[in-house]
């Protein structure tokens, strides 16, 4: 969470940061701030709210003018958003300045021995305890700002990714990285920092990517120095050529980043299974997973571990992955996995979902299943990120970036992945028919086009959206492979609309929803033509029984279901293993009409963010 940015070189530090703050908003968007060293003195603004609240105060405030700045854009973890708690942070001396992304776990024993020695806090934030600390050790054992930095690193206890500068030192910011993601981007003697990539894309397609435990010190005018934290050994830098582009940041005419990427889904999803998928020839091929095909044909049960949206994905894939591998499969919560103590072993391979391939929990639990020897393989969206980087092999979803923070494209996504490897497994293990196995290589082929025509409904979706948009509740509802898509769709409404909703197997309905439902109560049915088709119509008549009204997500030319429920969703007809890469569609674009409606910031709705790097 919390986004930072920062700039050394010739251009105007100012309006690069502003932009980049922009584009890591996804990142946290409660408070912003900006510091500047302009030539004598350090500029700093900042204040609760978004980045352009900041904006009107640094026209207010300060001069706006520098070639060296910082900018962070905050979700709060220690102290209430608020302009004080806001980043930069300054030390006592006013000398230092400091941005983070993280959190300091042992900041309050270091904090009470900074008081004990004379240090004042304006702030309740752990980073100003930080910022004290390095001035601290640089002033009592005379070392330069680099070495201090490390120094108080050494001691503390946390994750982190900051950038810190010294004004007496203005050519140069040291930067390091803990558990927190931190690019830096190389110019022509100019340097940028960022969380991602995209704040400095149009200016370098250079990237190093600091890893875990080391720190970087920037200096104009020489080589960037890298070194680890504790040890002190020089790393020498590995350049990424990054293959981002401007477009993909940007919203391209659509109202909201939510929406542009709903409607990205039918080619994302083509450049998820492109070159991995050869529906006419019968083969999937997929990069990282031929090696260790074995490896997951001879585990004992594969644990699905991940985080909200890729959690649901990954209980989309307990059923692809048992039905046809015959491979058992367990789906954890991230954050519940890694504090029990778990039983895993070397027979067990885990797969980890994450869209940003930074969350916290997901990656803590990586490295619980690794220490107890079992094989990691990782399903990400960023390149390059975290978690792609500590599992032991693993498959891009090239989603793009996912900018909007309810996650839509990057879930379809995920399930094309997993479907092509339980399809892939299933073909090795000779637990799926050749007729069978061909058939879904097919449809899989012509999902993009069943999207499509899901998407092509947009406009009744929208009727709907303005029929139950002041509704305090909602219950969704499925069965089999759309149990998860009912949790994803009330997700998606509560995330964005703040409306209460939940989701349910539709069987478990009778044991306890029930009970809410009433003339008020909309639920959103998944009915598609499935094995459980008969029972899950038995589900909407006793909904009916009970006058609550029934929003239902029914296959093309559906006339049972059409004729009970008051309203219907139409989504083409594809094998039931595949529905919810469709049945997803209606849903997403559901909670956005409604979340419109009621004038909530679908793009940054309130208290959460896109990438979770706190526990
Ligand atoms: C946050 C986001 C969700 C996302 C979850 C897991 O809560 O707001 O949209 O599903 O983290 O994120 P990951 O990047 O690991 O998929």
């Amino acid at each position: 969470m919390c986004g930072i940015v920062g700039y050394i070189g010739h251009r105007e530090a100012y309006p690069l940061i502003i932009n980049g703050l922009k584009r890591l908003e996804y990142r946290g968007y409660d408070s912003a701030g900006i510091a500047l060293y302009d030539g004598s003195n350090i500029q700093l603004a900042k204040t609760k709210g978004k980045v352009v609240d900041l904006e009107e105060k640094a026209d207010k405030e300060i001069t706006k003018k520098g070639n060296l700045g910082i900018g962070h854009t905050r979700w709060a973890t220690h102290g209430v958003p608020n302009d004080v708690n806001s980043h930069p942070h300054y030390s006592n001396s006013g000398e230092l300045v400091i941005i983070h992304n993280g959190i300091i776990e042992n900041y309050a024993s270091i904090k009470q021995e900074l008081i004990s020695r004379g240090y004042v806090f304006h702030s309740d934030t752990d980073t100003e305890v930080l910022v004290n600390l390095i001035e601290e050790i640089k002033k009592k054992q005379d070392v330069k700002l680099g070495k201090a930095v490390q120094i108080a690193l050494n001691e503390v206890v946390g994750a982190y990714a900051i950038a810190v500068f010294d004004q007496n030192k203005p050519n140069e910011i040291v930067v390091a990285k803990l558990g927190s993601p931190l690019a830096i981007g190389l110019g022509n003697d100019e340097f940028f920092i960022a969380s991602d990539a995209s704040p400095f894309i149009e200016y370098t397609n250079n990237a190093i990517y600091l890893e875990d435990e080391q720190m970087a010190v920037i200096r104009l005018g020489r080589e960037i120095r890298i070194r680890k934290i504790k040890n002190d050994t020089r790393i020498k830098p590995f350049v990424h050529e990054l293959k981002l582009n401007i477009e993909q940041i940007e919203k391209g005419g659509y109202d909201h980043f939510m929406l542009k990427e709903i409607y990205e889904q039918p080619s994302v999803i083509k450049d998820t299974y492109r070159g991995r998928l050869l529906a006419d020839q019968g083969i999937i091929k997929i990069g990282g997973l031929e090696e260790y095909i074995p490896k997951f044909v001879n585990a004992d049960r594969i644990i699905i571990v991940a985080c909200g949206t890729s959690w649901h994905a990954g209980l989309v894939a307990e059923y692809t992955f048992e039905d046809w591998a015959r491979i058992p499969v367990e789906v954890e919560y991230a954050s519940e996995f890694r504090y029990r103590n778990p039983v895993i072993t070397e027979k067990d391979v885990v797969i980890a979902i994450s869209q940003s391939g930074e969350t916290a929990d997901t990656l803590a639990a990586i490295k619980l299943a690794k220490e107890k020897g079992a094989f990691v393989y990782g399903i990400c969206n960023v390149v390059g990120s975290t978690i792609s980087r500590e599992t032991h092999s693993g498959t891009y979803t090239h989603a793009g970036p996912e900018i909007g923070v309810a996650s839509t494209k990057a879930f379809t996504t995920q399930i094309t992945v997993l479907t092509m490897i339980a399809l892939k497994l299933a073909h090795v293990k000779g637990t799926i028919s050749k007729s069978d196995y061909m058939m879904h290589l097919r449809e899989l082929d012509a999902i993009p086009v069943y999207v499509e025509k899901a998407l092509e409904r947009n406009g009744e979706i929208k009727e709907i959206a303005s029929v139950f948009k002041d509704s305090p509740n909602f219950l969704y509802l499925g069965r089999g492979y759309n149990f998860p898509v009912a949790l994803e769709g009330a997700l998606k409404l509560k995330e964005i609309s703040y409306i209460h909703a939940e989701g349910y197997p539709a069987a478990e309905m009778k044991h306890g929803p029930i009970a809410l439902i009433d003339e008020q109560m909309p639920v959103v049915v998944v009915a598609i033509n499935s094995n459980h088709y008969e029972k899950v119509v038995s589900n909407i008549q006793e909904i009916k029984a009970r006058k609550g009204k029934i929003i239902a997500v029914v296959t093309q030319g559906d006339t049972v279901v059409r004729e009970l429920a008051d309203f219907v969703m139409e989504v083409p007809k594809t094998p039931e293993t595949l529905t919810p890469l469709v049945t997803t569609i209606p849903l997403q674009l559901l909670s956005y009409h409604i979340a419109v409606m009621l004038d909530k910031n679908v793009d940054q709705p309130r208290n959460l963010a896109k990438s979770v790097t706190v526990e």
